[in-house]
């Protein structure tokens, strides 16, 4: 196909065919895609040349905000729903399986391993949360192997990484394994609503859209076992003001519970609480690993058998 006589239609097709002979079909799938939809998005809105040269000039930036400890390009993703809607098609759950939320920048490697009852925020302030959860599969047995880990906010908004007075101390998260009948509980403080950072390309985008970069406030966890898909899930506190207006539109309905506040008195542990304390109570579902598609049984199975057998010797 000549390409020297193209038009703001035919300039479409001509790049499609240009990845005619790439090796991958999946590839040519998604780039042609990418092509298509892109191409498209520039004749719909009629994109100028000053809007081209923004958007490389916020990308650009974008990439530049990106460091080991800060993935802006991440959080252009989860704040344009990409990142919910990836969620959404790689992770359906079916009956009462936990459903899968945003991962977040905030996780760390390598925090440390909690016994269970332990306290997890020990010498920070903020309001005493009891918290007892279960990891167990859809017909109800407590799954073997899993290894949870949580991470949250403070009473003010903020992960530890985010206190640089911390010098990288860690606090309000923990690993923790299950008992013998998947429960896990443990101790810490309240987590609170947080806005996603706005000193970035991201922020402007939030503050042209005229939205607030708020996160309802929510509890991290991270569930592995041999055999499961990771969950990777928050647990959001009813009654948050920003429960309809996430900044990562990362709340499902099914992930939102009371976290009761209660008098002073007996904690769940124990403990003699001369203050208010508050519970979470939550039951996790695993989902069993991701069996293999029908049609890529089918397509294993033709290639075994058109496969040249090895001649019996
Ligand atoms: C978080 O929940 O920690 C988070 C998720 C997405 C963007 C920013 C923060
Ligand atoms: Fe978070």
């Amino acid at each position: 196909m000549s390409t020297q006589d193209l038009n703001e239609d035919t300039i479409t097709s001509a790049v499609l065919a240009r990845a005619r002979r790439a090796k991958s079909a999946r590839f040519k799938k998604v780039i042609g895609s990418l092509v298509r939809h892109l191409h498209d998005f520039a004749r719909e809105v009629e994109l100028t040349e000053e809007e081209w040269a923004y958007g490389i000039d916020f990308l650009t930036r974008t990439g530049q905000k990106c460091d080991d400890k800060r993935q802006e390009f991440i959080l252009l993703s989860d704040t344009l729903g990409l990142s919910t809607l990836l969620t959404q098609l790689n992770h359906r759950s079916h009956g009462d399986e936990t459903e899968q939320t945003v991962w977040g920048p905030f996780h760390r490697l390598k925090t440390p391993r909690f016994r269970l009852g332990s306290n997890i925020s020990e010498g920070v302030r903020g309001a005493p949360c009891f918290v007892n959860i279960t990891v167990r599969d859809s017909a109800g047995k407590p799954v073997k192997g899993a290894t949870v880990d949580v991470w949250h906010s403070d009473d003010d908004g903020f992960y530890d990484v985010q206190h640089q007075e911390w010098n990288g101390a860690m606090r309000m998260r923990g690993v923790f394994k299950p008992d013998t009948d998947g429960r896990v509980w443990f101790r810490t403080i309240l987590p609170t609503a947080y806005p996603v950072p706005t000193d970035g390309p991201v922020g402007e985008l939030l503050k042209a859209s005229a939205r607030h970069p708020m996160r309802p406030a929510h509890m991290h966890f991270l569930i592995e076992a041999p055999g499961y898909d990771r969950l990777v899930t928050h647990v959001f506190n009813n009654g948050d003001k920003y429960l309809d207006s996430d900044a990562v539109f990362g709340v499902r309905k099914s992930l939102v519970r009371t976290y009761p506040k209660h008098k002073p008195g007996i904690a769940p542990d124990g403990t003699r609480m001369t203050k208010p304390y508050h519970t979470l109570d939550f039951d996790f579902v695993m989902r069993p690993a991701k069996r293999a598609t029908k049609r890529a049984t089918k397509r294993a199975a033709k290639k075994r058998s058109t496969k040249p057998r090895k001649s019996a010797s």
